[in-house]
C-alpha cells in the first residue's frame, strides 16, 4: 500500500510556528515515528511552499498511489488549481488540518479541496495525519 502525506506552505515550520495553535513537535520527527509504527506500508511525505509544486506532486502520485493525505495549509482557502487537481486525480484524498479551521477566522472556513475529498479531519493536531492514515487502512 502506497500512501503519501502532502503538506503545503509553512508546514515546514511546525514546532516553531504559532505553537499555541500548531503544537511543539516538528513534522519530520512526527513523521519518522509514524513511519516506524507503520512499517508494512510505503509511507512518504512531501512539503512545498509553492502552489505549482503541490499541483505537480498531486498529478504525479494521483493515478498510482492508494491514498493521499493532503494539508494544503493556506492554499486550501485560495487555490482553485489545487481544488481542480484533487477533482481530476483518481487516488482518494483525505484533507487534514491540524487546527479546527472552523473555530478560527472566517477566511479559513472555505476549502477548495473539501468538495472532492474522500473525507476531512480537522482539529486533532498532528494526530489528524495518523487518523487519516488509519482511514485508508480500515477501508482496504
Ligand atoms: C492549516 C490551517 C490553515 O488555515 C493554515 O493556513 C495553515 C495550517 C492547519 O493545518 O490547521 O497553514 O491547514
Amino acid at each position: 500500500m502506497k500512501i503519501i502525506i502532502i503538506n503545503g506552505p509553512n508546514l515546514n515550520l511546525l514546532g516553531k510556528r504559532e505553537n499555541d495553535i500548531y503544537g511543539d513537535a516538528s513534522f519530520v520527527e512526527f513523521f519518522t515515528r509514524l513511519q516506524k509504527k507503520n512499517e508494512s506500508i510505503s509511507l512518504s511525505q512531501f512539503q512545498s511552499n509553492i502552489e505549482g509544486e503541490i499541483i505537480d506532486k498531486l498529478q504525479e502520485v494521483g493515478y498510482s498511489y492508494d491514498g493521499i493525505i493532503l494539508n494544503a495549509a493556506a492554499y486550501t482557502h485560495t487555490s482553485i488549481g489545487i481544488g481542480d487537481v484533487v477533482k481530476a486525480i483518481s487516488t482518494p484524498v483525505v484533507e487534514v488540518h491540524i487546527s479546527n479551521t472552523f473555530a478560527r477566522e472566517e477566511f479559513r472556513h472555505h476549502s477548495f479541496i473539501s468538495p472532492s475529498a474522500k473525507g476531512i479531519i480537522l482539529g486533532f493536531g498532528l494526530q489528524g495525519y495518523e487518523l487519516a492514515l488509519k482511514s485508508f487502512l480500515i477501508s482496504e
